[in-house]
């Protein structure tokens, strides 16, 4: 079954469990890494946790959730081989999947509700990659930054 890795900070946490949920409900594996109560924390332990599961092969997308999404995409994005988006719309969340072969999808609890993260993780795990034309190209050259970086 494909696994899906799920992380959260202090300002994502009240939303999490809903997600996983929902993810579950879906059909996925749900790998739960953190953070488990809304005690102040720090959101790059966080998706570090979850790049790694997805680096190491034992996930195939993660989810992460902060206050805004942001720290969580700018710290996922540090791990070469992890393309993180931050999306508040399912336009987005779709066509970063698509378009992108983004890997790990990211929102802010203080952005979005429930409902809408939902969406978001409907939009990000029902698409799949393009995997045809410039969209290859281009996926090519991010990896190509990641490797002169
Ligand atoms: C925590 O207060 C907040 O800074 C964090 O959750 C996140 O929004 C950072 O980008």
């Amino acid at each position: 079954m494909k696994k899906i890795a799920v992380g959260c900070d202090h300002a994502g946490f009240a939303i999490k469990g809903a997600v996983i949920e929902h993810i579950k409900g879906k059909g996925y594996d749900v790998v739960d890494v953190g953070t488990y109560s809304e005690e102040s924390c720090h959101y790059p332990i966080y998706a570090e946790a979850v790049c790694e599961k997805i680096l190491d092969g034992e996930c195939e997308r993660g989810v992460l959730i902060c206050g805004t999404g942001i720290g969580m995409s700018i710290a996922a994005n540090k791990h070469k081989g992890i393309r993180a988006a931050c999306c508040s719309d399912t336009f987005s969340a779709r066509l970063t999947r698509e378009h992108n072969d983004a890997n790990v999808l990211c929102f802010g609890e203080r952005v979005v509700g429930v409902g809408l993260a939902i969406d978001l993780v409907d939009a990000f795990l029902d698409a799949e990659y393009l995997n045809n034309g410039n969209h290859v190209t281009r996926v090519a050259m991010l990896k190509d930054i990641e490797n002169k970086n």
